[in-house]
């Protein structure tokens, strides 16, 4: 891919807020070729960040911070004085579920607004980049006005993140589509803006979509409904699949050849968690209910019910093949994050039936290669392993709860050995039923035949 600075586009680039989103944005934009400044509050955060030291885990990203950090072209900080000058400023802070509600939080994206404001230049352009309601855009577009210099006229852009943890990096230097949205007489300059940030991909051929305000909110949070939706019909899939006696993975895999379905985010199996998908279906239904649409979008609901019946299901058949209760039966569970190739453990569906099972009774014993630390900080009650054998010492029964690339490797006939009755349940469909089968398991999973 040609980089931003060999298209000879540099430009100065401020990101508000170093969570997720905000620390990759702000180190692909460094390595596109420009100049980046990060502000956050948290002053441990940036400190850390500055040696190099990622928040959390994200494959690639400790190399990126340690190549462009030296650069010189990434800098941190918790001064918003220091955006000053910028061309563009980034707004990438969190909206999270709102405490005892559905609707999502906004009030950091409005926080990070009016303390922008004050150092805002005529030229220099806010770009939203936060998952929102539909109608936030032009409500903090009255924000900053209101808190701008004098005589300066706030220009603000809204443009939607994909990325996807695990692949984050990867989905910012080279996203499937970038969508602008764009409002008033700067419209055509806020998108050639945008579009020398994001030169170099541009270059490489991602497609660019150029739309208004509330049509940009909404595809963000339209995806992340439909990709919830596709994941929740197919755990519907498996619910029938398992009173009809039939296999949900062989049931996807022949619907996944029909390209107008595709075989992705079909993957039956404890369903979704996270910080996004989860809390934006809740979001969107509020907001839509707010508009006076709450019809359109009330199969979110049961979207939501599948989802979390999902993991009531996993202890059930955890249970079951306990003799009917969990008091006193050794529990392994392999994983912790709520996606491999992640630490993230918010809502977590691997330590919601770790935590159901334990509150039953059950010892738990918990084992995850990067969620073990953040795991132990939410859930001090559970036990935890250093290593899937430790963890499975005795065990009366082995739940699989996130797909790690370790765990499919696993050798069962070494580790029935270890365990008190070689019985697994299979909660994200990737390990062979046959492999563990031949070793001498009983191998139960969600959707599927029980031999
Ligand atoms: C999701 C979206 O995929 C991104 O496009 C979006 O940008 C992001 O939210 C966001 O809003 O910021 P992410 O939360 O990283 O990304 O995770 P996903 O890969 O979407 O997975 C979400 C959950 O669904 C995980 O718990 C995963 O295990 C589960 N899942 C996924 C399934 O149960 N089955 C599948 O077939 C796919």
């Amino acid at each position: 891919m040609p980089t931003a600075s060999l298209l000879d586009v540099s430009l100065t680039i401020s990101v508000i807020g170093t969570g997720y989103l905000g620390v990759v944005h702000a180190a692909c934009m460094a390595e596109l070729g420009h100049t980046v400044i990060a502000v956050d509050s948290d002053p441990a955060k940036i400190e850390s960040l500055s040696r190099g030291v990622a928040p959390m885990f994200e494959p690639g990203l400790d190399e990126l911070l340690g190549k462009v950090l030296p650069s010189g072209r990434l800098r941190f900080t918790t001064d918003y004085a220091q955006v000053v000058g910028a061309d563009v400023h980034f707004i990438c802070v969190g909206t999270p579920q709102r405490r005892g509600e559905n609707a999502a939080d906004t009030s950091y994206v409005f926080a990070a607004a009016q303390s922008l404001a004050p150092h805002l230049s005529q030229e220099a352009l806010v770009v939203g980049k936060s998952t929102v309601p539909v109608g936030t855009a032009a409500r903090l577009r009255d924000r900053l006005q209101a808190g701008a210099p004098e005589g300066v006229t706030a220009r603000l852009a809204w443009n939607p993140e994909f990325l996807r943890e695990g692949f984050a990096i990867q989905d910012t230097v080279a996203p499937n589509r970038f969508v602008y949205g764009v409002d008033g007489p700067s419209a055509e300059a806020d998108v050639a803006l945008l579009d020398e940030v994001y030169a170099g991909p541009l270059a490489s051929g991602t497609p660019r979509l150029v739309c208004d305000f509330p049509t940009a909110e909404l595809v963000k949070v339209a995806a992340n409904a439909f990709l919830a939706t596709k994941i929740s019909f197919i755990n519907a899939m498996a619910e029938v699949c398992e009173a009809a006696g039939a296999d949900v993975v062989q049931l996807a895999d022949a619907l996944g050849h029909d390209d107008r379905i595709g075989r992705k985010f079909l993957n039956a199996g404890l369903g979704f968690g996270g910080g996004c998908l989860p809390k934006d279906i809740r979001a969107f239904m509020a907001r839509a209910c707010e508009l006076g649409a709450d019809e359109a979008l009330e199969f979110l609901r049961e979207i939501d019910a599948i989802n979390v019946r999902r993991r009531s299901r996993m202890v059930d058949l955890a249970r079951e093949q306990c003799g009917g209760t969990l008091l006193g039966k050794r529990v392994a569970v392999l994983g912790a994050a709520f996606k491999p190739d992640s630490d993230d453990i918010r809502d977590s569906p691997a330590l919601d039936v770790a935590q159901a099972a334990r509150t039953e009774g059950a010892v738990v014993t918990v084992y995850d290669p990067k969620a073990m630390e953040a795991a132990r900080r939410v859930h001090p009650d559970l036990g935890y392993a250093d290593s899937v054998e430790e963890a499975c010492i005795d065990a009366d029964v082995v739940l699989h709860l996130t797909e790690w690339k370790q765990f499919r490797q696993i050798d069962p006939a070494a580790l029935a050995t270890i365990v008190e009755n070689p019985t697994v349940i299979d909660g994200r469909n990737t390990l062979d039923p046959a492999l563990w089968r031949s070793a001498g398991w009983v191998y139960r999973a969600l959707g599927r035949p029980t031999v």
